[in-house]
């Protein structure tokens, strides 16, 4: 039988994987015309690897070896010989807590994108939705971008706003930025997968409808 090939995608988290379960049980709906080929993670006991598995997805530990903030260059060369051997066409970051640098993105170039819980560049790295509560902004939200070599500084894909509300904590604000990570996060790489999306310079264009990607922008969502 000559089925044709779906598009696949390789997934990296370190945390309880609710973006990864969005993801995948999307692609089982045919809501992403892709499919999950790999689950990796620096943490053996995080939840993604257990959701993964709940589903039959190939889920491995990866020891991140001697740094703290990202892989070692051993590490670093068994991700990408087991994303390549998994044969991802995309590797999706939802919540992978290591740097990711030189050789990987060398190999995997503008196929490694991120969602980041703030409407960058405002508040890139940790606890993004603490920093924007503290900072007092009424408006906050997620970022979808492609992945450089610095950190949360790639070309914007999406953005999506939430507001702040008077009486959130850091938790009720990340449970609702978290919403809406689920949502972006399924349009865009459905986006790409269907390939709708192309980037130049730090400009991204949704093919369909030839128009940039902003904040509140026509996500493709029913697409
Ligand atoms: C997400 O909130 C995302 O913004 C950040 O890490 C978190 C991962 O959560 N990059 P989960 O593991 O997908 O539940």
């Amino acid at each position: 039988m000559n089925r044709e090939r779906k598009f696949r995608l390789g997934v990296l988290g370190s945390g309880r994987g609710s973006n990864f379960v969005a993801i995948a049980d999307a692609c089982v709906a045919g809501k992403i015309p892709a499919e999950v080929a790999i689950v990796l993670s620096d943490i053996a006991e995080a939840g993604i690897l257990e959701r993964a598995r709940e589903r039959k997805i190939s889920a491995q530990h990866i020891a991140p070896g001697k740094f703290r903030t990202k892989l070692d260059e051993t590490a670093e060369r068994a991700y990408i010989d087991a994303l390549q051997k998994a044969e991802v066409d995309l590797v999706v970051l939802a919540g992978f807590m290591r740097i990711l640098k030189g050789e990987f993105l060398r190999t995997f170039a503008q196929r490694v994108v991120n969602i980041h819980p703030a409407l960058l560049p405002a508040f890139p790295g940790l606890e993004a939705w603490k920093q924007a509560l503290d900072y007092g902004v009424k408006v906050t939200g997620c970022t979808v971008h492609f992945v450089d070599q610095g950190v949360d500084t790639g070309p914007i894909i999406a953005q999506q706003t939430v507001p702040v509300l008077a009486e959130d904590t850091p938790e009720t604000l990340h449970a609702r930025i978290q919403e809406a990570e689920r949502e972006m996060y399924r349009a865009v790489i459905g986006g790409l997968a269907r390939g709708q999306i192309t980037v130049r310079g730090r400009t991204v264009f949704w093919k369909k409808v030839e128009q940039r990607m902003c904040v509140d922008g026509h996500l493709g969502l029913n697409s």
